[in-house]
Parts: C-alpha cells; structure tokens; sequence
C-alpha cells in the first residue's frame, strides 16, 4: 500500500524527515503545510538540493512534490492522507492532532508532544478510542546501541542510571522561552528521560535544581540554561539527568550526551550511534552508522501500512509519560519541592 503523507510544520526537523520518507517506497510525501508565508516552499527546495547532493550519479533523484497549504483543515480536507508528521513547536500543538485524529488520520508527532499534559491526555484518548497508529520521534530508541544495550545488561536489574544531555542553544527562538518551548528538561533531555523509563519504567517522583548562569542576557531567554534532576522509578532504582546548555551554539553534537546505566558489575554507556559496555577489566565499545531516525520513519510508514499501532516502538501513549516526568522536573527546579509525577 502506498501512504499518502501530510506535514505540519516546515522548519528544520521536517527536512530531516522528508529525506528519509523519499528513501521509503511505501511513502507518498502529497502535501505541507505551515503558517509562515513560503516556508513550506522554501522546506521543498532545501529538501530537493539536498536529494541532489546525495544522489549518486547514475541515479535519478526521487523529488518532492508536495502540495503546499496555508491552512491545515484544507489540506486534512482535499489531501486524502493517511499519515501526518506534526513538526511545528511543541506549544502550537493540540488542535491539530485532534483534528486529524477525527479524519482517522495516522500520527508521526514530534517531540515533545505538547507543553499541557491535559492536551497530551485528551489526544491519547482519541488515538486510543480510533485504534490509530501514533508515533513520537524518540528515534534513539531505535538505535541499534540500544538493542545492543538491552542484550548486554540481559535483563539484570538496573541499580542506578545516570544521563547527560549537555550542548548550546538550538537555533529557534521559540527554544528560548519557558511558554514556547517548555525548557531544556521537557524540550530536550526528554529524549534521555524517555530512553531511561524504556529500560527502567514508571518514575514516581522527582526533585530538581536550575540556574540561568550564562544566558541571562539573552533577549527572550527565561529557561535555566544549567539544571540537574533526581529521579525515582516504582523499582526502588535511581536516576540522575544533567543539563547545560551553555557550552555553545547550534547543537549537542559532539558534546557528552548520553545514557549510562549501572548494574552488579556492569556499566552501560548508550545512545544514538554508540555503546561501551564495561564489565570486570573488559571494555567492548562499538559505533553505529544507522540513522534511527530513519528507522522510525520507516517503522511508522510500516506500520501505518499495515494498520498496526503495535509494530511501534514509540506510540503517542508513552510519550505523554514522557511529558508528566519533565513537567514535573520542570516544577520542582522552579518550586524547590519534591514533585509527585501526574498520571500519564
Ligand atoms: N526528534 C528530534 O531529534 C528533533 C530534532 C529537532 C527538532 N525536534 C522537534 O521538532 C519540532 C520542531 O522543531 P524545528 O527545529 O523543526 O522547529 P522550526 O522552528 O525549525 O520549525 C517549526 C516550523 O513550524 C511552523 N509553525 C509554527 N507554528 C505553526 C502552526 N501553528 N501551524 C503550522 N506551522 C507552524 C513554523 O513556521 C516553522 O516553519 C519541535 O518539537 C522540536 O523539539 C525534534
């Protein structure tokens, strides 16, 4: 079956995610849409140029050709989709979703899914209540490090887990501000928030601290730009997550970021493209050429396909758990107060 595609939001990380639709046979990229004039238009030349750049010779370019909309109800109206990828920030989020849901309408939503657990409550309900396939864009959990982490601790109870998520400031300014994008906690290290609870589940409580140390004089910037948090999971295990971003701009490439996870004689060092597992005197350290953004991409489409929300490893339900952590981080870096996690 081919699945016919819609996006929301024509800003960077869409870029990423129609390259990787045009390399998915089974993907139709039919239209786009977004409130900024020319926006779309401009994601379609910056997709094409680079599927020019990666094209090999001999090949041919598969190209985009979607229609453009400026308002989204047309496009779930006229476009006939199947799938929609919600790429816009996380504040502008809700309506949409609902919308589409209402359509029958698969969803490929990025992270994080809302700011308001009551908007990310009411769309798990929909998405649940129409048996739709939903995905949320925690690609590392499709990274084959992760996989071979999970072989490498074989099912030993995890004691301690400790996580970084240290870097710059992301070019948009919506990153900047607590209502836009939520803070670095619930913006960001909620990709590492998220991969902790796949290996240790539920967290129950939280306790946070958070400065704005370097950033202060930054037009619009009212997040902490440094922040630490303490978690507790219902298995009695532990949990710490470190955050800066003030180590310079742009993004966290090449910057400590990371997952490490601590269980009777082993430590476990885990993300995207990479995985060191040290037990005794012995060191194995691998690298990982895959991009598991494309294979969420590929699983969603798959998935969607095949009318199965379970072949997903990252449905819209876990990541509104996701949410209730890093909301409740948030307000206990603001508050000083041991925080309770909300039910997802
Ligand atoms: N999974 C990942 O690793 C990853 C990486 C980057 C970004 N993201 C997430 O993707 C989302 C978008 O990030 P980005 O970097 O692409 O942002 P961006 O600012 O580059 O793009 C957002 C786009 O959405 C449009 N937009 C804003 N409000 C809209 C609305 N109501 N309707 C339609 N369009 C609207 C903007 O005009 C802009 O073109 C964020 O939630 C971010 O956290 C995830």
């Amino acid at each position: 079956m081919t699945v016919r595609v819609g996006i929301i939001g024509a800003g960077g990380v869409a870029v990423t995610h129609l390259v990787n639709l045009l390399r998915i046979p089974e993907a139709d990229v039919v239209a786009i849409s977004d409130v900024a004039p020319g926006a779309a238009e401009a994601c379609i030349r910056r997709v094409n140029a680079q599927q020019d750049l990666n094209a090999r010779p001999a090949d041919e370019p598969r190209r985009l050709r979607a229609r453009v909309y400026a308002d989204y109800r047309s496009m779930l109206a006229e476009a006939g989709l199947h799938a929609l990828y919600v790429c816009t920030p996380p504040a502008a989020r809700g309506a949409v979703e609902l919308a589409a849901v209402a359509e029958g309408v698969a969803l490929c939503v990025e992270k994080p899914v809302t700011l308001d657990l009551g908007v990310a409550r009411e769309v798990a309900a929909a998405i649940r209540q129409q048996n739709l396939v939903s995905s949320v864009c925690y690609q590392v959990r499709y990274a084959r490090a992760v996989d071979d982490a999970r072989r490498a601790l074989d099912g030993r109870p995890i004691a301690m887990a400790l996580g970084y998520m240290l870097g710059g400031v992301p070019a948009a300014p919506w990153w900047r501000a607590r209502s836009t994008g939520g803070g670095q906690l619930v913006e960001q290290a909620t990709h590492t928030v998220d991969l902790m609870t796949s290996f240790l589940g539920d967290v129950e409580r939280v306790y946070a601290a958070g400065a704005l140390r370097v950033h202060r004089d930054v037009p619009g910037f009212d997040i902490h730009d440094t922040g630490v948090v303490t978690l507790h999971f219902a298995s009695g295990a532990i949990g710490s997550i470190a955050t800066t971003a003030v180590l310079g701009s742009g993004s966290t490439a090449g910057f400590p970021t990371g997952l490490h996870l601590f269980a009777a004689d082993l430590r476990v060092e885990v993300w995207g493209a990479s995985l060191k597992v040290v037990t005794g005197d012995r060191t194995d350290e691998r690298r990982y050429g895959e991009s598991p953004m494309q294979a969420l991409d590929a699983d969603f489409i798959d998935a969607v396909g095949r009318r199965d929300p379970a072949r997903v490893r990252t449905p819209y339900a876990d990541a509104v758990r996701t949410l209730a952590i890093t909301l409740a981080g948030e307000e206990s870096a603001r508050t000083g107060r041991v925080v309770e996690v909300a039910r997802a």
